[in-house]
């Protein structure tokens, strides 16, 4: 069987066009939150698993300094021209979040994440939390949107529960919202969530 933890597994969705999730342009909800208070005074940006990269180019457009990481080169190969092509500066990585070395740690001021939670083995969830503590600046924040949050059996994507999710990620950060009140796309809608996590001054090990 494919195994989602290899990059391999994801360059061939995008070869062969089963990039399913794939909007076509930046999230709706992501638009709303640039502008929103959570990201004012907030510069240093990574987009985690950022495919074809239309959030990061989003965000790039709006003065942020982002960083736009995947360990698929077909979606930064994709990414890197549609950047080029709407002139904008953007970092971008070919690598395996898990692997991010630590010349990071401490660095990004928002870390923003759609569809890679859910995209990641479940088994690594606690690996990947601790990892964005990792990445976070104190008072850095951490902005996720959850989906899909309902009872499915096996994926990519694989099923996401609002409570095992906020556990997780409250081991080291604080939630600061909660809310399903974003911009959906239609068949989205009701199964998504925004959180934003925000990480202390103080360190937790
Ligand atoms: C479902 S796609 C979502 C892409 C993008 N966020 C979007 O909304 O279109 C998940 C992405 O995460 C990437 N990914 C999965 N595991 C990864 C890992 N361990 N390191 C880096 N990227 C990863 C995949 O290559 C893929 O591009």
């Amino acid at each position: 069987m494919s195994d989602v933890n290899k990059p391999e597994f994801w360059n061939e969705l995008y070869i062969n066009n089963s990039a399913a999730w794939d909007l076509k342009s930046p999230t709706p909800a992501f638009i709303d939150l640039l502008s929103s208070e959570y990201f004012d005074g907030r510069k240093k940006f990574l987009v985690v698993g950022c495919g074809y990269g239309y959030d990061a180019i989003e965000a790039a457009k709006k003065g942020f300094e982002v960083t736009a990481l995947d360990f698929s080169e077909k979606a930064i190969e994709f990414a890197r021209s549609l950047a080029q092509k709407e002139k904008v500066n953007i970092n971008f990585l070919v690598e395996d979040f898990f692997n991010l070395n630590n010349t990071f740690s401490n660095s990004f001021e928002i870390i923003f994440d759609y569809v890679t939670y859910c995209a990641i083995d479940p088994k690594r969830r606690k690996e990947y939390a601790d990892k964005i503590y990792q990445l976070l600046k104190p008072e850095g924040i951490f902005a996720i949107i959850l989906f899909p949050i309902e009872n499915r059996i096996g994926g990519p994507p694989f099923a996401v529960d609002v409570n095992e999710a906020t556990d997780l990620f409250s081991e080291k950060l604080e939630l600061i919202i909660s809310t399903d009140k974003i911009n959906s796309i239609k068949p989205r809608k009701g199964r998504e969530l925004l959180q934003i996590y925000r990480r202390a001054n103080g360190k937790k090990s």
